[in-house]
């Protein structure tokens, strides 16, 4: 049996639509919801702004958890590239001395909600519900998977904010960032033990 694994596509600047809604500022990235041009359609997605200098390997995680995810069968939100003008980057909140358009990486939404309006889908868990999502995930193949996806990739971030439920996909995985240790990973931490420990 044959498996394709797609690859992350360049949208450019005539695939970015608008800015739609801010999402979370801080951490690793600054996240903003927005519409894009993709496959012939206007679609919902989350565009993240990473600092380079600071998270060198970041956008290369996200692209390497996309491949990886498609190759073990975990489902995950196609990750592209696309070009955020100066004026949306400025409105995302992202704190940068860069003066002008970024390219950024993307992900198309990960399920599909009943958009009443504009803005971000309900958090439907909380972080103190997570001893219940973990059990409900061990007790599903799809959520064993995730599991040995994050063990085997050393992510040690399948926080709440980080999975999605849908009913269509089942658990959908977001937000690779921090696989392989971390985005400052290098060699030294490539080859410490990988075993972060997922609380
Ligand atoms: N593809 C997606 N589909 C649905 N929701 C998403 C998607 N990407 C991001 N989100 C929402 O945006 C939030 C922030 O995105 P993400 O987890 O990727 O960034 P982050 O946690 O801020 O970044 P990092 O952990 O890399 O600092 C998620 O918790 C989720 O609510
Ligand atoms: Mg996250």
């Amino acid at each position: 049996m044959t498996k394709t694994i797609e690859l992350p596509i360049d949208l450019g600047a005539t695939g970015y639509v608008r800015f739609v809604d801010k999402v979370s500022e801080g951490g690793l990235a600054t996240t903003f919801l927005a519409s894009v041009y993709y496959g012939g359609a206007v679609r919902r997605a989350y565009i993240k702004l990473y600092d380079h200098l600071a998270q060198p390997k970041a956008v290369l995680n996200e692209v390497l958890g996309y491949l990886y995810a498609q190759a073990m069968d975990v489902p995950t939100p196609p990750v592209f590239f696309v070009e955020i003008p100066a004026s949306d980057v400025v409105a995302s909140g992202f704190r940068t001395a860069q003066v002008g358009s970024i390219r950024a990486v993307g992900t198309l939404e990960a399920h599909e909600p009943k958009i009443v309006g504009e803005g971000t889908a309900k958090t439907l868990y909380l972080p103190s519900a997570l001893a219940q999502i973990k059990s409900r995930l061990l007790a599903s193949p799809a959520g064993r998977t995730l599991m040995s996806f994050d063990e085997a990739l050393g992510n040690d971030d399948r926080n709440t904010g980080n999975i999605v439920f849908s009913r269509k996909h089942g658990v959908v995985a977001i937000d690779h960032g921090r696989i392989l240790t971390g985005p400052t990973w290098s060699r030294f931490t490539l080859n410490a033990c990988f075993d972060q420990g997922n609380k």
